[in-house]
């Protein structure tokens, strides 16, 4: 990944609660180390995870000292889509990994694209979610971290945001996983968290908005879609952000398209 320093989280956003990672193992705050060890690191198969629907592998990656749990999931793995014909679904995870850089909130773990030993793939960085919190309740809260979620969504037009795709380390922040099916040209938005559907978008969600149509007019994160995505995917991202910008209200739910993923778990 390469974005300009200008455009990524700084030390700043980095929730007070989230302690230092113990020495020798990653953080998914630290973007730019993350990346260097997901990119390079040695991958070593350890399990496949059997909820998956694809094949996504749990992997330890380890570089220069440094070691992690990681995703890996070969595109070799994937199984075709009719309604996403183009491209890979592992390119997609790294496509909104890239929107999720720029809009500055760190909604999905480092994940990179790289070769793997089933082939190339997607790699995204581990993160262990809190088993405390509930997430049937977080998922339907008001919370200011699920809101954030709900507007990257909206604007990587996920079709999948299940309640199991919420992982909450337990510092306040939340990641996202699985955007394997986002980017669709059509308005597929299917998500559990339509709580603030027609309500006034946030102050810095119209920033981070703003940020995203600023990086798809040119610059680092256009050159990155466009190396992962079609250009008709491309464009529908940038209209789908210009329509927020004008409208700046949370989306409606698609009426010709099932709202809500099943099952929502
Ligand atoms: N980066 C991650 N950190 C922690 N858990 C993850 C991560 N990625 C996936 N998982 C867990 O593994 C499950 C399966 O992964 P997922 O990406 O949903 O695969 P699939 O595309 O096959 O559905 C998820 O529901 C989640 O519980
Ligand atoms: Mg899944």
């Amino acid at each position: 990944m390469t974005q300009s320093s200008r455009d990524r989280p700084t030390a700043a956003d980095v929730p007070p609660e989230a302690a230092a990672p113990p020495a020798g193992t990653a953080s998914p705050y630290d973007v730019e180390a993350a990346e260097r060890l997901l990119l390079g690191g040695r991958l070593e198969v350890e399990g496949r995870l059997v909820q998956a629907s694809n094949a996504t592998l749990y992997c330890a990656i380890e570089h220069e000292g440094v070691r992690a749990a990681c995703v890996y999931k070969p595109v070799a793995g994937e199984r075709p889509l009719w309604d996403f014909p183009d491209g890979t679904l592992a390119e997609r995870e790294v496509a909104a990994y890239a929107v999720s850089d720029v809009m500055g909130w760190r909604v999905v773990p480092p994940t990179v694209h790289r070769d793997g030993p089933y082939g190339p793939g997607m790699v995204q960085l581990w993160v262990e979610p809190d088993t405390g919190v509930d997430l049937v309740g977080l998922s339907r809260s008001d919370d200011e971290a699920i809101r954030r979620m709900a507007v990257f969504d909206a604007v990587v037009n996920n079709a999948d945001r299940k309640i199991g795709h919420l992982l909450p380390p337990g510092d306040g922040h939340v990641y996202g996983c699985d955007h394997g099916v986002c980017f669709s040209v059509d308005y597929k938005l299917r998500t559990v968290l339509w709580q603030w559907r027609g309500k006034p978008l946030s102050a810095e969600a119209l920033e981070a908005l703003g940020r995203v149509d600023a990086g798809l007019r040119g610059g680092p994160l256009a050159e990155r879609l466009a190396g992962l995505l079609t250009a008709e995917e491309v464009e529908a991202t940038r209209r789908r952000v210009e329509l927020m910008l004008k409208h700046r209200v949370h989306p409606y739910p698609p009426e010709d398209w099932p709202a809500i993923p099943w099952p929502p778990l």
